[in-house]
């Protein structure tokens, strides 16, 4: 026996390999004690053997082989040159062990194929990252490659993955754990609002703030595929990988994404705070990262593709009176792009609306005290353009496929089409003074191509090295590419194309399961929101965009004085706030009424927190439940305020003690008891401050 242990503070994760076999999870879950016998351990975990069943179990190893009889999903699915199957039997090469580090070596000799399998655990984040690689000694075709394979919990009732669509991403599916599997598999090549390649496996009794629980993230932008399988023998499994025959070309070598894996004895946002850390502070690369995330303003809801000088201008000044910080010019400065159905990849100034460039603007907004950003859809091509007119070759799928918002993915795996997209963008940053790119992908592949993905990510690249200091907003008509290899290379999310605030509210909760405040684009939007036809009123619009990365939407000029004040003042709250809410940890609370959907932002060191807790809808009792804090120093005591008392309705006729003054109460209190806040109406906030004495 073979065995291998990783730990942090909060899990620790074994390995056992039966002489040469491939390794299986053999624990997983809390800290073992450092003198724990691993060889017992590997024993402790075998299941009986009885009637119905081979004598012996197979393993459910880290990439479970066909060959040896196992019941289930195998790991890897591979043809050689010829395209018969190859059904490699992996025996142990070398273990290279660092502290935190394991990289795991297999071979099939006979077939010459080599497996590795590398994981490292983060002490600070508590987040395990897996990957696997496949070697050959010639070209072979690989179907699919899971990366390492971990158990799925047996005391776990249901699970949680992702759906959503536009304006609606980040919905919660929950399947019940039964025989067979739950397969998701994202054929779009990219991210994609439906798919967003994460599932968390709550054990039996787990909430957000209590119990155990896993979570998983596949770190990959071009579609994944996962698969949740439950063996006859009761044992589970948890497989994600790239979408199945994604690979298009035989090859020697392949690799899988980073899988980031976690498990919490704290509830769902013990998972749910690794991965916000490890996105924030492993993942993202801010070109400055003691640089405040400014407030942005983006002119898109505003002016759509009508741009003209003089109103962009009025507009800048307005927001920078408002308090925004940077100013993004959104779709339709290009080209001839008056609408969508044109001039993508047709990366030059439309000399119509800004005859004399884009300096007189870009100096206008500068002269405001704001930075510049600009749009770009860099993988994208309508037919209606010079240089599809040019090139048609270059677009990627057929002749005849249909078309998504009138525009065809460009090809990106051709290095010609990478250099003439890097030459049109890097002119256009190199000509002015640009600090961020609004980088949007709005159309689904043709078919799903690996090699699209990898010439997206390089393009990146190429262009962060030559322009180290602009940032990059990932946006896919909304949130349709979010994931951790997208952020290794940007900087922020457009979360949705939904300006409604309480889409916003919900879509916020969920996506903080992974996402922290520091990436989350949210934005003030119009009054008459454009996206649901919903009037919200200023001062929830303007405290839903405050809970993570804020900005505006809006065309300014149709906010009257209060609304003015309104946003001001909480945009003033923001960045009075924001340097230590972009480094808190968002914990979603237990809310004790579903209509109320409620988190506690706190810094790291548990000195402060703030709570939103928003009324989603009207609630079924008539006056709100207390709200149960969480993840508070028992012993300790509290000061806690209502921010915004002063917005009691006048349906609030009572005196619950927050609306009147604040409170001193320990942390015991807090999260047994909990805050009893006054009636509010629907499509409201109570923002809460709470500070330790
Ligand atoms: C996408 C984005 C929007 C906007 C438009 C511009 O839909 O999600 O925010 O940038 O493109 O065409």
């Amino acid at each position: 026996m073979q065995t291998w242990r990783l730990d942090s503070t909060r899990q620790t994760l074994v390995l056992a390999a039966r002489r040469e076999r491939l390794p299986e999870v053999v624990y997983w879950g809390a800290p073992l004690p450092a003198g724990e016998d691993l060889d017992t351990i590997a024993r402790g975990h075998a299941i009986d053997v009885t009637g119905g069943m081979l004598d012996e179990n197979p393993d459910l190893s880290i990439c479970p082989e066909a060959v040896r009889s196992f019941p289930g999903q195998p790991g890897l699915i591979l043809r050689d040159e010829d395209s018969s199957p190859l059904l490699p039997k992996f025996c142990f090469e070398k273990a290279d062990e660092a502290e935190s580090e394991l990289e795991l070596h297999y071979a099939d000799a006979a077939l010459k194929i080599g497996y590795v399998a590398s994981f490292a655990i983060d002490s600070e984040t508590h987040i395990i990252t897996a990957q696997a690689r496949l070697t050959a000694s010639r070209p072979v075709h690989l179907h699919w490659l899971a990366a390492p394979v971990f158990p799925g919990p047996q005391n776990s009732g249901e699970m949680i993955d992702f759906t959503g669509r536009w304006c609606g991403e980040f919905k919660t599916a929950t399947t019940a754990w039964s025989a067979g599997m739950r397969f998701r598999e994202n054929r779009t090549g990219r991210t994609g609002h439906e798919h967003f390649p994460g599932l968390i496996v709550p054990c039996t009794g787990a909430t957000n703030t209590q119990g155990e629980a896993y979570a998983f993230h596949y770190g990959w932008s071009g579609g994944h595929k996962m698969i949740a399988e439950e063996l006859p023998d009761g044992r589970r499994q948890i497989q994600f990988g790239h979408a199945a025959r994604m690979e298009t070309e035989a090859a020697t070598e392949f690799r899988s994404s980073p899988l980031y894996a976690s498990y919490s004895g704290v509830g769902i946002n013990g998972c749910a705070t690794a991965f916000q850390r490890h996105l924030r502070d492993r993942i993202v690369q801010f070109p400055n990262p003691d640089r405040p995330r400014p407030v942005h303003y983006n002119c898109w809801e505003a002016v759509y593709f009508d741009h003209n000088l003089p109103v962009l201008k009025d507009i800048a000044t307005r927001a920078a009176s408002l308090g925004a910080e940077r100013f993004v010019l959104d779709d339709g400065w290009f080209g001839q792009r008056d609408d969508d159905t044109t001039s993508l990849s047709d990366w030059e100034v439309d000399p119509r609306k800004y005859p004399d460039g884009l300096g007189p603007l870009i100096d206008h907004v500068h002269g405001q005290g704001m930075s510049f950003g600009i749009w770009f859809e860099p993988e994208m091509i309508n037919p209606e353009s010079d240089v599809y007119r040019k090139n048609p070759h270059w677009a990627l799928g057929a002749e005849d496929q249909i078309l998504g918002r009138q525009q065809k993915a460009l090809n990106m795996a051709l290095p010609e089409v990478r250099e003439f997209i890097f030459d049109r963008m890097a002119k256009i940053l190199r000509d002015h003074e640009i600090d961020y790119i609004k980088w949007d992908h709005n159309r689904v592949l043709p078919m799903p191509d690996a090699a699209q993905t990898r010439g997206s990510y390089a393009l990146i690249d190429a262009l962060r090295e030559v322009f180290p200091a602009v940032e990059i907003e990932s946006c896919a008509s909304g949130g349709g590419r979010i994931d951790f290899g997208i952020l290794s290379r940007t900087h922020r999310v457009w979360l949705s194309d939904s300006n409604d605030a309480l889409e916003r509210l919900r879509i916020q909760h969920n996506a903080a399961l992974f996402l922290p405040t520091v990436v989350t684009g949210s934005h003030v939007g119009p009054r008459h929101c454009h996206t649901s036809g919903r009037v919200h009123d200023i001062s929830f619009r303007a405290w839903v965009a405050a809970q993570r990365h804020m900005g505006f939407e809006m065309d300014p000029r149709e906010l009257d004085t209060r609304e003015e004040a309104v946003l001001k003042e909480v945009t003033s709250w923001f960045k009075h706030n924001r340097d230590w809410m972009h480094k808190a940890d968002i914990l979603r609370l237990d809310s004790p009424d579903p209509a109320v959907i409620a988190e506690q932002q706190q810094a790291t060191d548990g000195s402060r927190f703030v709570v939103f807790a928003g009324a989603a809808g009207t609630s079924d009792q008539i006056a709100p439940r207390p709200l149960k804090l969480t993840r508070l120093d028992a012993e300790r005591t509290y000061r806690v305020r209502l921010v915004n008392r002063a917005s009691t309705s006048g349906l609030s006729r009572g005196t619950p003690i927050l609306k009147g003054e604040d409170i001193e109460v320990s942390g015991a209190w807090l999260m047994s008891q909990g805050l009893t806040l006054p009636c509010p109406m629907p499509c409201t906030m109570w923002v809460l401050e709470g500070e330790r004495l």
